[in-house]
């Protein structure tokens, strides 16, 4: 039996192609590794990508890590998603303030910047690596994966 999840977290990026499916990505594999049951979601402020999967080179950096985000589906946030989620996640500064223009009133969710979660990182964003290459994406990984461990770890402290 599944047991229900101790936390709703959505991660929300530009285009919920590159950046926000792979945070999805690396909490899912984090929290499955500690044996923590999380919802774990993405989406976009954008709507370009709506329906696509993730972008080809964030796909090869999430399956050099042996993981397959290849049905991962873009959708855009909704006020809904401010009340169906504990925690919301910016990937950077700019998908902070869209978010926290689309907050509808009586929001519940905490809504923060993502690398908030890493004292050493505070304040900082994860760069957007669209325009970038692979060594970008790598990036891209490296701080979610840091991100994510840091939200396991607390998660789990008594
Ligand atoms: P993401 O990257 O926000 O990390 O998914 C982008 C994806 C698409 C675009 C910009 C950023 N775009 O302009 O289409």
């Amino acid at each position: 039996m599944q047991s229900s999840p101790v936390l709703s977290v959505l991660f929300v990026c530009l285009g919920n192609i590159c950046r926000s499916p792979l945070a999805e990505a690396a909490l899912r594999e984090t929290a499955g590794a500690a044996g923590l049951s999380l919802l774990v979601d993405s989406a976009g402020t954008g709507s370009w990508h709506i329906g696509h999967p993730p972008d080809p080179r964030a796909r090869a950096e999430a399956a050099r890590h042996g993981i397959d985000i290849g049905s991962y589906r873009a959708r855009q946030v909704t006020p809904d998603d401010f009340l169906r989620f504990d925690r919301i996640y910016a990937l950077d500064r700019s998908n902070l303030s869209d978010l926290q223009k689309l907050a509808p009133a009586g929001a519940t969710a905490q809504v923060a910047l993502l690398l908030d979660a890493v004292p050493a990182l505070a304040g900082q964003s994860v760069a957007d690596p669209y325009h970038g290459d692979a060594a970008h994406f790598a990036q891209t990984w490296q701080e979610v994966t840091l991100a994510a461990r840091h939200i396991v770890d607390v998660l789990r402290q008594p």
